[in-house]
């Protein structure tokens, strides 16, 4: 059983990764940090906390992340994209307010499961780098990093060349990558070619599953419309922040190079994902080298997407 520490914006896709992390019978999600930036902090928080209830899953602890980024900037969100409350059309009942445990709970957690906790990040890296300053000590005993950003080689999706969460604080991305040992990246790549498309979610929402069912075509219409937008002629919706999460359990869903990556800070590349592709390349004896996916397997992604949110909670 993977031990998860979740750390997210939720945000439609975070919204379906923390779904498929609670059905998922090999993920064992050991607390939630919310942070801004798909919406602010205290929706994503609200939204954390709604589907915590929904599955009967309030004993998961859910700590408080980051409300902007390192650079005190003032936030961009997009409602355009995952609805004004972050779950498209879905608001979660008024009476559902996330309470919120304090920061030290993540360094808790890390001691709790010393050497067997897989931390996930599918949101800006803020809260995560903030580890990192508070308390490094504690974050050698992680056992890995599951990272969703940056985007190799391809276009991004916030600007020509930046994927949103290393955009959303490259400078707290740099800083995780600078000091986190053992870390997957899983950039647009691979996360772009995630893609739902409405008959799959017709197949997983025939019957009801599982509690999270009913919201599942309601916010998955409103992302994949967000999307057509975007990419004219896109039959469905890329699920990113799922498929890292799918990461962590299977082996055989994407293939990795190893390499140092940087991710870039200021002007026109900020929030570009660095490293070198050319075909003589060696590592340096300094290079730390990151799991970078470049490639997906897409029958097995939907086999096992379709498996896990078909499950019920219980199974
Ligand atoms: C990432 O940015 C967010 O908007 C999504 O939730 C995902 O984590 C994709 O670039
Ligand atoms: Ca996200």
């Amino acid at each position: 059983m993977n031990k998860i520490l979740l750390f997210c914006d939720p945000g439609i896709d975070d919204s379906l990764a923390i779904m498929y992390a609670l059905l998922h019978p090999d993920l064992d999600v050991v607390g939630i940090v919310s942070s801004y930036g798909n919406v602010p902090q205290e929706q994503a928080t609200n939204n954390v906390a709604y589907l915590l209830k929904l599955a009967g899953r309030e004993d998961i602890p859910l700590i408080g992340g980051a409300k902007g980024p390192l650079s005190g900037e003032i936030t961009v969100y997009y409602p355009e994209i995952h609805g004004p409350e972050g779950l498209g059309p879905i608001r979660p009942p008024e009476t559902i307010v996330g309470e919120l445990l304090n920061y030290n709970r993540v360094f808790e957690i890390i001691e709790q499961y010393k050497g067997e906790l897989t931390i996930v990040e599918i949101g800006r890296m803020t809260s995560l780098a903030i580890a990192f300053i508070l308390g490094e000590e504690h974050m050698k005993k992680v056992k890995d990093y599951f990272i969703m950003g940056g985007a190799f080689l391809v276009p991004g999706n916030v600007t020509p060349v930046a994927e949103a969460n290393f955009y959303g604080d490259p400078i707290a991305a740099n800083l995780v990558l600078s000091k986190a040992t053992n870390v997957t990246i899983i950039p647009l790549n691979v996360t772009t070619e995630a893609i739902v498309t409405s008959e799959v979610v017709d197949y997983i929402t025939q019957f009801q599953f599982n509690p999270f069912t009913p919201l599942i075509e309601p916010i998955f219409e409103f992302y994949a419309d967000a999307y057509v937008e975007l990419v004219p002629g896109l039959n469905g919706a890329p699920m990113h922040d799922v498929l890292t999460l799918s990461a962590v359990t299977n082996r055989d869903l994407v293939q990795y190079v190893m390499r140092p990556v940087t991710v870039q800070i200021l002007a026109e590349t900020r929030g570009q994902s660095v490293t070198d592709f050319r075909p003589g390349w060696e590592p340096e004896p300094t290079d730390v080298l990151r799991r970078v996916a470049l490639e997906l397997n897409y029958q097995f992604f939907v086999h096992d997407f379709v498996e896990v949110m078909t499950k019920s909670l219980r199974d």
